[in-house]
């Protein structure tokens, strides 16, 4: 009976000033701009690119290919997406069918939003539990599943 344990941690990770974790968080070879809070049960994938000002609230999963912009936010459970099944079952560590997100500056995103592989322009907010399918290319207010503009 073997049981392999894989402690979390902070490895490998790059950033600026005034970055602030609170444990436990599972971080890996990603990178924070200054003045970054990231609270507890949080865990960042490799080749995550946050920017300054940026706040991530507790129980959030940010995936492998996710860049969040400056002075964004990002509510208590929310769930980035980067493997779409499309093969019709999971990639399985196939990362030529891993897909990138990019969000912009100035985004909030709320509690247990949904964050598929997208773009997200400036000055967006999502609504608490909206599950983002598509891009979003004009500010606004985004609520619902899938997710659209209401404001
Ligand atoms: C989306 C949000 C910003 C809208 O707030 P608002 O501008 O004050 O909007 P209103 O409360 O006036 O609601 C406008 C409409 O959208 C609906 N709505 C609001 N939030 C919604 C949501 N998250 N999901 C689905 N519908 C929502 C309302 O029911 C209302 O519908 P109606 O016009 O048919 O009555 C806000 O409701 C929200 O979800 N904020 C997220 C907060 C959060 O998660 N914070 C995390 C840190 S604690």
């Amino acid at each position: 009976m073997s049981l392999k344990l894989i402690k979390n941690s902070i490895t490998n990770i790059v950033h600026e000033d005034n970055l602030v974790i609170v444990e436990p968080v599972n971080l890996y070879e990603c990178s924070f701009g200054r003045d970054v809070f990231i609270g507890p049960f949080v865990e960042i994938q490799s080749d995550v690119v946050i920017g300054n000002n940026v706040r991530i609230q507790s129980h959030t999963f940010v995936c492998q290919y996710v860049n969040i912009g400056n002075n964004s936010f990002v509510g208590h459970s929310v769930v980035f997406i980067n493997d779409l099944f499309s093969s019709g079952s999971p990639a399985r560590g196939d990362k030529n069918l891993w897909k990138s997100t990019f969000i912009g500056e100035n985004v909030s995103i709320g509690s247990n939003a949904t964050i598929l592989p997208v773009k997200i322009c400036n000055d967006v907010v999502i609504g608490a539990g909206a599950v983002v399918v598509k891009d979003i290319t004009e500010p606004g207010v985004y609520v619902g599943n899938p997710a659209r503009k209401i404001k």
